[in-house]
């Protein structure tokens, strides 16, 4: 049995914070073999409105990367921020496949840890990120590229349509051992497996102050919808409680055979 401890996006100091207090009791409860985070909102790397301001540091991936951390995913931020080539340059980091292969960084990697090959790909829907490709012919042309080097496959798609997700998951169904949906911040709670083997959910949400808008205080965002220009509101961390975007999937022989959420 391998078990997968997958974290969806860790908003900024807060959900940093919390999974330096939190991360290494859970992964000692849990017992996963592997430990994947998307880290997409780990930074607010330019405080103005604008689609490029989250992403990662150098500083805090490598406070993210001290944890019992395999493998860092992203997103639509992937190439926020002054660091991005940097941070994505790092081989436990990858950013969306289906995207400019000119780009800065892989959209794929191999994990090879407790007698297991896991294979990890990152996918964007263009519903969350115009910009890039299709997202199924790339993930076909990995597929093939990975035959007979990977034991089991996660897909992290990260997505801003419920459709879109649940048709990715179908289209893949027992190829990969899950898809996993990222993007929205909020916790869906449709964990289920799909039809020969794969473990999906729409969305395992943030690890994120709660009292706000996807973990982000509310002003700029309700501002925005007032005037439908841009506004000069910051964009700040919301406060509150931390809540814990996470699920543990459970793969024999290459199938997931048990999904569950961790919810706390
Ligand atoms: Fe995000
Ligand atoms: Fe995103």
């Amino acid at each position: 049995m391998i078990k997968l401890l997958f974290i969806g996006d860790v908003v900024g100091q807060a959900g940093l914070g919390y999974l330096e207090r939190r991360l290494p009791a859970l992964v000692d409860e849990r017992r996963p073999d592997f430990v994947i985070v998307n880290g997409e909102n780990l930074d607010i790397t330019f405080h103005r409105p604008s689609p490029g301001n989250c992403g990662m540091t150098t500083a805090s991936l490598a406070r993210l990367l001290a944890l019992p951390v395999d493998l860092v995913t992203g997103g639509n931020h992937s190439w926020d921020g002054p660091e991005a080539t940097q941070v994505l340059a790092n081989p436990r980091v990858i950013r969306p496949l289906n995207y400019a292969a000119a780009a800065p960084g892989r959209g794929a990697a191999i994990i090879a840890k407790n007698g297991a090959r896991l294979g990890v790909i990152n996918l964007v829907s263009r519903s969350a990120f115009s910009a890039a490709d299709t997202p199924l012919p790339a993930f076909e042309k990995q597929l093939a590229e990975w035959q007979g080097q990977v034991d089991l496959i996660l897909v992290d798609f990260h997505g801003e349509s419920v459709t879109e997700k649940q048709t990715f998951g179908f289209a893949c169904a027992g190829q990969v051992a899950a898809v996993l949906g990222t993007h929205t911040h909020v916790r869906t709670l449709d964990t289920r497996i799909l039809p020969r083997g794969t473990a999906f959910v729409t969305d395992v949400g943030m690890t994120g102050p709660a009292d706000g808008i996807q973990g982000y205080r509310p002003e700029l965002f309700v501002n925005y919808m007032h005037l439908r220009l841009p506004t000069s509101d910051p964009l700040v961390e919301a406060g509150g409680a931390v809540e814990l975007g996470a699920v543990l999937v459970a793969c024999q022989d290459g199938r997931a055979v048990h999904i569950e959420r961790i919810l706390e």
